[in-house]
């Protein structure tokens, strides 16, 4: 008999890390994780981890082979100002895992005569303003604004959402047999930020790492200007709103994409809310236009009210909790031992 397990690639990563903890708390232990780099040694002892490239057909079949997968978590990707540089590696991971990942989704759901559940954590790269005048006439964007991503990354994330809604409902649409089909279920994220990690090659990282340069008494120069604009969320509400997804009953969801966020800044009111608990922070505005054009083409908020109506999305920290009880707090007791 194969073991039922949820999987969950790109384990390894800012969010994996953060929900694998939250799933072991809440008592899930039948995990499968597989990431291209091992997981931090305090957790890989409580469970499977497969560590290997999520393109690699062999190595998935072999998992499949294994275990029953009643869910999956596909984390696994390449942020946004990484994915610029090596565009096609990026599409590679963002795209072609992804559709690796949906077939076997897919095909578990055939077999188990029910939909596998498929949780995929989206961006607000998927959207694209043409200006910063446009940026300011729209400042909450709905789900179905402005999809023109100007990112690699945030074109993958898009095409991806499509095709799990395709998966989801029209596979072998034209076939007399029609599948059990796949369960898709996205959210949107805003930059994320994490008490424990620091993000790499992304393009909302000039938070996360303002704050830790901060907090280690590194001098930090911001990448974007004062006045640029996005919104955040921090790491436990994300965790929170990828497994409360996955919990909310099919009926209730009018969507299979959602927005989600909980607090908008600026570079500039980010840097101030470092100041007031690292005081001696050098924190100076040193813009890359490039990278200052991709936040720019971001909205400056997410209007996320359709997913609070339908499954009942509420972030637990908003811009003061999520600094003075989970960042701060957190990341100074890190960079102090
Ligand atoms: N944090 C991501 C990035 O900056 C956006 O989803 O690429």
């Amino acid at each position: 008999m194969r073991k039922k397990t949820t999987l969950i690639t790109g384990a390894s990563g800012e969010i994996g890390d953060a929900l694998i903890q939250k799933l072991l708390k809440e008592g899930k232990t039948n995990l499968v994780t597989l990431d291209i780099r091992p997981l931090a040694p305090e957790i890989s002892r409580q469970i499977t981890h497969v560590q290997g490239d999520i393109c690699d057909q062999s190595l998935l079949a072999r998992i499949v082979s294994e275990y029953e997968i009643d869910a999956i978590y596909h984390l696994a990707a390449l942020l946004s100002t990484r994915a610029e540089f090596t565009p096609e590696a990026a599409h590679k991971v963002n795209v072609e895992g992804t559709l690796v990942l949906l077939n076997i989704a897919s095909d578990q759901s055939q077999w188990q005569g029910k939909p596998v559940k498929f949780i995929f954590p989206s961006s607000i790269a998927i959207y694209g303003l043409p200006d910063l005048t446009e940026k300011a006439n729209f400042l909450h964007v709905r789900e179905w604004e402005w999809n023109n991503p100007r990112t690699m990354y945030g074109s993958n994330k898009l095409y991806c959402e499509m095709l799990g809604i395709y998966f989801s409902e029209y596979f072998r649409q034209l076939a007399s047999d029609r599948p059990v089909m796949l369960d898709f279920r996205s959210v949107r994220f805003p930059g994320l930020i994490s008490a424990f990690t620091v993000p790499s090659g992304g393009t909302s990282d000039f938070g996360p790492e303002m704050l830790h340069a901060a907090a280690k008494g590194e001098p930090y120069a911001c990448f974007v200007r004062e006045d640029s604009r996005i919104p955040f969320m921090a790491m436990p509400d994300a965790v929170k709103a990828l497994v409360d997804i996955a919990a909310a009953p099919r009926s209730a969801l009018s969507r299979r994409v959602y927005n989600v966020t909980s607090f908008s800044l600026s570079a500039g009111e980010f840097r101030q809310w470092v100041l007031k608990y690292f005081p001696q922070a050098e924190i100076s505005f040193e813009p890359d236009i490039k990278r200052n054009d991709i936040v720019d083409s971001w909205p400056a908020d997410l209007d996320d009210r359709i997913a609070r109506k339908d499954w009942g999305w509420n972030p637990d920290f908003d811009i003061t909790r999520s600094f003075e009880e989970y960042l701060v707090p957190n990341i100074k007791m890190r960079y102090q031992k």
